[in-house]
């Protein structure tokens, strides 16, 4: 550990990747990618891709730490051993926006399972009401949360309590970006819970959106502005 006193004068990022389970993804493409997603002339066709793009570098960092058992392998010269993955990953997109990144997940890793949850903020107050839910059998089970914005915290805080609730045994939230708001409140509800995202942003703004962000993901995905 750091003596306090060189520890406090870390910047916030640094802070927030020491003391939380924070992964704030360091990537040229990955920063490319997000600068299309973040331009507000982007049609949803092109968002669809460019989040589908940005989705599989997440996907690929978030699996960095899946476990893994050893097989053999028989290659067209000798036999060798390989990795393959321990099976019972779920991933749970939550609704609307989670959606864009399913599919990136399950190219990477096909036999994941699959669950829903319907999650939407009120425009006034911003809290996330629960609208729809099926979940597979979660119970010791790695679950990963795919929702593109961390924003308050309060929908992904929510779906954490309902997959812990029901026995999840590790929990990650793979988003694209999020608010210190967020980050600091997920992480108080649930601390062990690992965040992996594409940037940590500036801050919320009166309506808790996030700055400089990108507006609402979910219409832009699907047009719906
Ligand atoms: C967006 C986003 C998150 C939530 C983040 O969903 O996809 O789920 O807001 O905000 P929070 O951290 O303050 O809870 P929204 O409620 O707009 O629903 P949608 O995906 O159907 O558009
Ligand atoms: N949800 C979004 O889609 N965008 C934000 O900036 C905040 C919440």
């Amino acid at each position: 550990m750091l003596p306090a006193d060189l520890y406090a004068r870390l910047p916030l990022l640094e802070r927030l990747e020491i003391e939380m389970g924070l992964t704030v993804i360091d990537h040229a493409l990955a920063g490319v990618v997000l600068t299309g997603l973040r331009d507000k002339t982007t049609p949803p066709a092109t968002f669809r891709h460019l989040t589908k793009t940005v989705s599989t570098i997440i996907a690929v960092e978030a699996a960095r730490t899946l476990p893994t058992h050893t097989v053999s392998v028989d290659t067209p010269l000798e036999l060798t051993s390989g990795k393959a993955l321990e099976v019972g990953l779920i991933t749970v997109p939550i609704l609307r926006a989670g959606l864009g990144m399913l599919e990136s997940v399950l190219d990477l890793i096909p036999e994941a399972r699959v669950g829903y949850l319907g999650l939407e903020r009120s425009e006034d107050t911003a809290e996330a009401g629960l609208y729809y839910s099926k979940l597979p059998d979660v119970f010791g089970k790695t679950v990963w949360m795919l929702d593109p914005m961390l924003a308050t915290g309060g929908s992904a805080s929510r779906a954490a309590s309902i997959l812990y609730h029901a026995g999840a045994r590790h929990v990650s939230l793979l988003c694209i970006v999020a608010a210190p708001e967020g980050v600091a409140f997920l992480t108080a509800n649930h601390p062990d819970l690992h965040i992996i995202t594409a940037s940590l942003d500036r801050e919320l703004n009166g309506k808790k959106y996030i700055l400089p962000g990108l507006g609402d993901f979910g219409d832009r995905l699907f047009g719906t502005t």
